[in-house]
């Protein structure tokens, strides 16, 4: 690998997911473009951010990490921001009860818009067109003008995470006053569930608590807590990732500013390839997604060139291996990273391992596939004396149906009803905060079903 790294130096490196672009110099205006326009996020957000997941290294804080799969363009509206923002916001009071310590809010939207593909192509009815790669890329529906890849949409992408981004700041200063309101957090779902007591009793505590806390101190908790929210992304398409990888004021190296905390995508993460490169020179803190094929020497060599100075909080090792392998492919991991001595900090993703297919070829995933990988990353680690830190979701707030499975007991033929999904399957609202709640309920054998008294 060379030493000189520049914001370009990935150019030179395989990129098995490199866009082609036909119009070559419309995609060099477009960066051109989009690298005078100011940047999405600051210097000190990301050091923040940094900071603080250092602290969930050293086990004191758990990162909640969640949003959509691919965010479309149609999406940015203020509905659908709110309940994303607002099931985030909930689902990490509830792991802050449940874990009794601080949780690190950070959003998968606000600029997730490149999708990896295993083929660069898709074939329907014997006509070949390239594939969907998301809205920064090119367009879902299958004729040739939509999937040709347009350099316009990297600037209409930008613009709509800028307001994204806009909207969640204001929201959060505002203080999001009503989360302590009893009846947001009496849903109608928990009758359904084997667990309602549990539920009931969990959500009422916290309910109260925030209640207390703002009634001792007279403010929201937005202020008390200085609730932060962070955005992240797969950082995919380096064009876009360059365009906006900037020196700041009196501060040393390099820092992506369309994001607080870019992401390694699985398919992306060759030791000599493009991204890897590129997220070297970097000074965000970044993730790194590890499935099944990640071998211990090749982690180590990831971690090696990704964090030299073994900088706490720069590297989170986001596992993926699904609930059947996660036994067989998780320890090794563990283990070479104990012997080594590197810091890191690891958070499961349920959900990218247990991807389904059903009968009619649509794209499924079984909450309680996605609940048995996350308790059984909780008891691996737990188990070698590690810590698990956080939880990384493909999630929505609203009433989507697209995974199989939770209280409600969402079946195969209610796919059909409300599956909005371009890409992967999410979490509804209501599969959303179960989780959460058995997140909670596992962190802290307080909230024991059998440990309650009934109401
Ligand atoms: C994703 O997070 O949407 C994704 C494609 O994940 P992975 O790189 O883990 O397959
Ligand atoms: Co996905």
């Amino acid at each position: 690998m060379p030493n000189v790294w520049s914001p370009d130096s990935w150019r030179a490196k395989h990129n098995s997911q490199q866009v082609k672009y036909p119009d070559e110099k419309a995609l060099g205006q477009a960066v051109a473009d989009l690298s005078k326009l100011p940047p999405l996020v600051t210097s000190w957000e990301v050091e923040t951010l940094k900071h603080q997941l250092a602290e969930a290294c050293q086990g004191r804080a758990f990162l909640l990490q969640g949003g959509d799969c691919c965010e479309s363009f149609a999406d940015c509206r203020s509905d659908s921001i709110v309940a994303k923002l607002r099931i985030l916001l909930k689902m990490s009071l509830i792991l802050v009860y449940g874990c009794k310590r601080p949780v690190i809010r950070v959003g998968r939207f606000a600029g997730q818009f490149a999708k990896p593909r295993s083929s660069p192509t898709e074939t329907v009815d014997g006509v070949t067109l390239p594939s969907y790669r998301g809205s920064i890329v090119n367009r879902l529906p299958f004729t040739l003008a939509d999937r040709t890849p347009d350099p316009e949409l990297l600037l209409r992408g930008y613009e709509r995470a800028g307001l994204t981004l806009n909207l969640i700041r204001s929201l959060v200063e505002g203080g999001f006053a009503d989360l302590h309101h009893p009846e947001l957090w009496d849903v109608d779902f928990v009758n359904h569930s084997e667990h309602s007591q549990m539920f009931r009793r969990l959500m009422d505590s916290v309910s109260q608590a925030v209640s207390f806390m703002e009634a001792v101190a007279g403010r929201s908790l937005a202020e008390l807590d200085g609730v932060k929210f962070f955005v992240s992304h797969e950082g995919l398409h380096l064009d876009w990732e360059q365009a906006q990888t900037r020196q700041v004021p009196r501060r040393p190296g390099w820092y992506n500013l369309t994001t607080h905390f870019p992401w390694i995508g699985d398919r992306t993460r060759g030791l000599d390839d493009a991204h890897i490169e590129y997220f070297r020179g970097i000074a965000n803190p970044i993730g790194l997604k590890v499935g099944p094929s990640c071998t211990p020497d090749q982690l180590l060599g990831l971690t090696e060139v990704l964090n030299p100075e073994n900088e706490p909080g720069r590297l989170t090792l986001i596992h993926r291996f699904g609930t059947e392998k996660i036994d067989r492919y998780l320890p090794p991991l563990i283990e070479a990273i104990q012997r080594r001595g590197r810091v890191v900090l690891w958070c499961c993703d349920p959900m990218h391992g247990n991807t389904i297919q059903t009968a009619n070829n649509v794209k499924t995933r079984r909450f309680d596939d996605i609940l048995h990988e996350l308790d059984r990353a909780f008891e691996i680690h737990a188990s070698m004396d590690s810590y698990l830190g956080g939880a990384h979701f493909e999630l929505t707030g609203e009433d989507v149906t697209e995974c199989i499975g939770g209280a409600r007991g969402l079946s195969e033929a209610d796919l059909g009803r409300a599956y909005l999904s371009d890409v992967d399957p999410r979490l509804n609202y209501e599969q959303s905060m179960e989780m959460a709640l058995l997140i909670a309920r596992r962190m802290n054998p307080s909230f024991r079903d059998d440990m309650l008294l009934p109401k």
